[in-house]
């Protein structure tokens, strides 16, 4: 049996300490949710004044993919807990961290090492838990990437490089003319220059969902999944803008779609949040992806559950009970920095509040680019498609300036 961790009294030494590596706008909701259990919290980025350093207890900017420095701050800081936000960090040294008994790894060392990497996660679902997947395969050369194609998976198709994220490298191309054009871009969009890219068959589906679920300790201390209403959302270049919750799908589509996620997240195992990816048509699913942390599509859940995925994520891994019940009917829209520049300011925040039943969120990112992510409008209604609309248009109503 598993019991649930003791809470102490933050900067004492019975402290409860939760160290976030990476601390955007995910991480920072995670750190609020758990200084609200009076744990105490160390926020860790690559770069100074992140969101989650702004609401942290203590605040580190370190090089995460560094596993040397990555051990050294744990050593300094002895966490009970180590929660990863983001995929960029040396997850070899945190298999090594868990080994040593250092510190517990959210959800698990062995997940982050998986999910950090394209073919970890896809050999693992389509080949060892045989779960339906588009048709793929790995390349480490222009040459292989046009066999790979000819050979099988055809046009269109989506390459990617094998370690990047929110559509980076990304391209979805129609005939043998953008081939190697997808290719330099794969190369220049990756984490790290490995030059590797996967091939995915396109799928042509109807909607695509995040089945967030959670795996966190029931009364007998064994560990219980619990599955959200899904979310559906769209993603313009492999970028989410807008999601919502509930979306509608076939109980038969949705028994599917519960069974994939319960199979990859009993493989993962741990204590905490999952975002599983998922496309639809018809009653048929394909799994993309999973995320071992809440996910950003997630973040309608600040309107539209009793507890959003940030406050599951923070209960779950301390051992706590969990509540996933839906709320009302939401949705979420992405409001872009549209500038490059640092220390922008925000007009229109009234009129944007102003919309019924909405509310906002602004990160406090310290530099503005075209196409970062500065804050998220969210918004409930009688039905997603009020929701949506609400979200919409009380995003396009907060307008980024130069100051
Ligand atoms: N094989 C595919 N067929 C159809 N659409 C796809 C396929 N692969 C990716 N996409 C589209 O591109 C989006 C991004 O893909 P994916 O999730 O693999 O990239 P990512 O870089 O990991 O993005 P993120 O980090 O935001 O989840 C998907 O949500 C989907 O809309
Ligand atoms: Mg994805």
């Amino acid at each position: 049996m598993v019991k649930p961790i003791t809470i102490g009294t933050p900067l004492t030494p019975s402290a409860t300490k939760v160290m976030l590596l990476g601390s955007g706008e995910l991480g920072k909701e995670v750190i609020i949710a758990l200084q609200r259990l009076g744990v105490e919290t160390i926020a860790v980025d690559r770069y100074p004044n992140a969101p989650g350093h702004q609401v942290a207890h203590r605040a580190y900017t370190i090089d995460m993919t560094d596993g040397a420095a990555l051990r050294e701050l744990v050593e300094r800081e002895q966490p009970h807990i180590i929660v990863p936000e983001i995929e960029a960090i040396a997850t070899a040294m945190l298999v090594e961290i868990e080994r040593a008994g250092l510190a517990r790894v959210i959800p698990t060392a062995r997940a982050t090492q998986l999910t950090m990497h394209r073919e970890g996660i896809r050999r693992l679902a389509a080949e060892t838990l045989g779960l339906p997947t588009s048709p793929y395969c790995f390349a480490d050369s222009l040459q292989e990437l046009r066999a790979a194609i000819d050979n099988g998976i055809g046009y269109p198709c989506v390459i990617k490089p094998v370690m990047s994220s929110s559509g980076k490298g990304q391209s979805k191309i129609d005939s043998a003319a953008e081939v190697a054009q997808a290719w330099d871009y794969a190369a220049s969009g990756s984490r790290v220059n490995q030059g590797r890219v996967i091939v995915e068959g396109f799928i042509q589906f109807d909607y695509e969902i995040t089945q967030l679920t959670v795996r966190a300790l029931g009364s007998t201390g064994e560990v219980e999944t619990h599955f959200c209403e899904p979310i559906g959302h769209v993603q313009v270049q492999g970028d989410y803008v807008e999601s919502w919750q509930p979306q509608k799908m076939s109980p038969l589509a949705l028994q599917r779609a519960r069974d994939i996620a319960q199979k990859v997240t009993d493989n993962l195992g741990g204590l905490g949040i999952f975002g599983v990816e998922l496309f639809v048509q018809g009653d048929q699913i394909w799994f993309s992806e999973v995320s071992p942390r809440p996910h950003d599509t997630g973040m309608v859940t600040m309107c539209s559950q009793v507890q959003n995925e940030f406050e599951l994520h923070a209960r779950a891994i301390l051992g706590l009970p969990v509540d996933v019940n839906l709320r009302a009917p939401g949705a979420s829209a992405v409001i872009y920095g549209q500038l490059e520049e640092k220390g922008i300011a925000f007009e229109g925040v009234a009129e944007a509040l102003r919309v019924p039943d909405s509310d906002l969120r602004l990160f406090g990112k310290p530099e503005s680019f075209a196409k970062r992510r500065m804050g998220v409008a969210l918004a409930t209604g009688k039905d997603t498609d009020e929701a949506r609309g609400r979200a919409k248009l009380s995003a396009s109503k907060v307008v980024p300036v130069k100051v």
